[in-house]
This record gives structure tokens, sequence and C-alpha cells, in this order.
């Protein structure tokens, strides 16, 4: 990044005020953009899906944001392997599809061929001297954790262990580790990754914007009315493993972990779980032999969100596809062994956080259009918005440290 570039960043983070939205450049400058793909996108882990979406050798999915594109695939040792999708010859895109099953990687422009774990098989009429171990794809940090993949580009990334030492147990009684996911969705949305970050961070708007939502969860409520609530429901579950917290967000992270958060939030009086009316909609996920009216709330690095009912699993990824233009993927997991029709019905599955997710895209787009305007001025946040503000100071002390 050039010198006036880095002055250029240096200066909007000392001229942003703390407890206001972000200032329109966040949101505009391109080179703003570049300094967050290498020092947030390509540092910090991504969640690329489920292990059981891959559950045989050869199935592979792939994971594109801005104009990276990586290959999740199990390999023939049965292992877990993530590979960058570019040909090692003239760097054509190697893999094309969303998902699928291959036995090797052939690449659509001149044939090389790559085996699952990454090594090259099969090159064409190459001069005698040509390496093939040398032209493998290149490879990228992958790690589960309870089934969930995650993947990074860096080669020093943040340390997932305290989230092993301090979720496993939990996760495993949850079983996200034995889910089968039911649907997978898509919502592009016209808008800087902030702003969509951002909005799910905070539930101000949620009281306005989604009845649904604000029908079944608590959080929806005023502060006050919240707290209460919470703590009327943890009374009722005394030392249960589900009712644990964990705050290592962003700033609140151990030096050289990735951060995370935990939580168990109530559901409103006599709701089981996140469906139209509030009833139970599959069946009960992990050790859960009962619904306790809560679900749990989960966050695994800056991008990777998840949505613990007690009968089903959410998943939520933020990624950019450009400066002005990101990509929300949500999943919904249910019990490895509910069949769709017979253990539940996939449209009441998928209808609150459908609608809601598409109301977000809805909010999070006209905010990108007052963000444009000349007249944006960044404003005061609320009460409500303290999560996301510990988001934005995290975000402005590694944009910082990206100028120096
Ligand atoms: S670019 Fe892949 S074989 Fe030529
Ligand atoms: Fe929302």
């Amino acid at each position: 990044m050039s010198v006036s570039s880095k002055q250029k960043i240096a200066n909007a983070v000392a001229m942003q005020a703390s407890g206001y939205s972000l200032e329109q450049i966040f949101y505009k400058d391109e080179d703003i953009y570049q300094a967050e793909l290498d020092h947030f996108f390509l540092k910090h882990w991504i969640f690329a899906g489920h292990s059981c979406q891959i559950p045989e050798i050869g199935n592979y999915l792939t994971l594109n944001f801005d104009s990276e594109s990586i290959i999740v695939v199990r390999s023939d040792d049965g292992e877990i392997k993530a590979h960058v999708n570019i040909c090692r010859h003239r760097g054509s895109r190697l893999c094309l599809d969303d998902s699928g099953n291959a036995k090797r990687f052939t690449c659509p422009y001149h044939a090389w061929s790559y085996r699952l774990n990454g090594d090259l098989a099969a090159a064409r009429n190459m001069p005698d001297d040509f390496d093939y171990a040398k032209n493998g794809l290149h490879s990228v940090k992958l790690e589960t954790i309870g089934g969930l993949i995650f993947i990074n580009l860096s080669a020093n990334p943040p340390s997932l262990s305290a989230i092993r030492d301090d979720l496993g147990e939990i996760l495993s009684h949850l079983g996200v580790d034995r889910l089968s996911l039911a649907q997978q969705k898509r919502y592009v949305i016209p808008a800087n990754w902030k702003l969509a970050l951002e909005n799910y961070q905070e539930c101000y708007h949620c009281a306005p914007s989604h009845q649904e939502f604000a029908k079944i969860h608590a959080m929806a409520r005023a502060p006050e009315d919240y707290a209460r609530l919470k703590t009327e429901y943890w009374a009722k579950h005394p030392n249960n493993i589900k009712f644990q917290q964990f705050n290592r967000y962003f700033g609140l992270a151990e030096v050289g972990q990735e951060g995370y958060q935990y939580d168990r939030n109530p559901l409103l009086s006599n709701k089981l779980s996140g469906r139209k009316n509030g009833n139970a909609i599959a069946p009960l996920i992990g050790q859960l032999d009962s619904y306790d009216g809560g679900a749990s709330e989960l966050m695994i690095g800056p991008f990777s969100f998840f949505l613990i009912y007690d009968d089903h699993v959410l998943a939520y990824r933020f990624l950019p596809i450009s400066k002005d233009q990101s990509i929300c993927d949500v999943f919904w997991f249910v019990d490895e062994n509910a069949q769709s029709g017979r253990d539940y019905d996939l449209e009441q599955l998928t209808w609150l956080w459908d609608v809601t997710t598409q109301a977000d895209k809805t909010i999070i787009q006209n905010n990108q259009k007052g963000v444009d305007s000349r007249f944006y001025k960044s404003g005061r946040l609320s009460e409500m918005e303290t999560f996301q503000q510990s988001f934005l100071d995290w975000y402005l002390t590694l944009l910082a440290l990206s100028a120096e």
C-alpha cells in the first residue's frame, strides 16, 4: 500500500468518533477495502460449511469471496483438505461448481489434473525437467470444531484452541457434530460488508424490522425487559451445560486466539423454537431431551455466527464480493437422522430466517443508499448497539495497525 494510502487510512481512523456509526470513507474507499481484505478476510477464520456436507471421499464445496476461491474437499484418506481454487499452469479457475463430487480436479483450460489432496497428477506435453512435486495446488489452512469447518488464508492464523477448550463440551452436548444440512441459501446484498455485519450485530432494529422474530425471541425487547427475561430464564436452569457465557469476541479475544462468543438467550413465553407459532419444528438435537424455551448464540471469528435452537441450527456467514456488494450465506441444519417430510417440514424450518434475512437485506440496502449520500454524517449509536460498537472499536484498531 502506498504511503499516501496509509496516511489516508490513519487520518480516517483518527477522525472517527467512538460511539458513532462509521464515516462514509470506511464504506466507500477502495484502499480501505483492500486493507480490509488483507487484514481481516485473509487473516481470520471463515466458516466453510459442515463436515456433513462432504461425507464421502471426493465430495467438495467451494467458498468464494472477492477475487478468492477455495475448494474444500474430502480427500482420499478421508481427511478434509482445502486448496486455493486456481490451476498452477496459467492460473485458470479450476473448479467451477459450488459443490459436487470429483475423483480428480481437471482444469477446464488445458486439462492439467490434480488429486483430491492437491498433488498434480497429470500435465500434458510438459518439458522433461518439469517438476510435478512443485506444482500441486496451494494449500489452505483448515480446522474443524465439532463438525464445523473453518478455513484460513493466512500463514499464521490465530489459534482455535481457546474455542475448543471453552466450547468443545457444549457443542458436543448440543450435537453440533451430528447434523445434516436441510437447506442453504445465498442472499446477495448490494452494500458494503460492514453494513451487513453491523446489522447482524445489533437487535435495535429487530422490533421495527422483524415482526416475526420479535414474536418469538426475547432479544427484540427493550434492554430492561430483555435483561429481566434472561435472568428469569437462566434461574430456571442452574448447572445446565448449555447455560454458560464466553465473551471473547473482537478486542476481548486473548492475544493469538481467534475471537468467539457463546451465550444462551430466552425465547418468549411458551415458545420452543424458531417457527411461525414458536412450536417445535424438528427432532431434538444432540443430547437434549426436552425444550427449555431458549436458544444459544455462537460466534466463531468475525464473520461466522450460529443460532442453536433445541431442534435445529442456523449458520450465517458474511463475505464481501466487492467494496459495494456482500453475501450472507444462511445454512439450516437438523439432527443427522432427521428427514425432510418425515421429521420436519422444510418450509416451516426455513420460514423465520428466510423472511428475517430478506428483511435484513432490504434495510441494509437502504442503509447503503443513505450512506452513499453527500449529506451522510455518522450518527450516534444506541444502548442496544453495544456489540456492534465493540466490533467497530476492534475494526478501527486493526485498520490503524494496517496503516502503520
Ligand atoms: S491454466 Fe489450467 S491447465 Fe492451463
Ligand atoms: Fe436483522
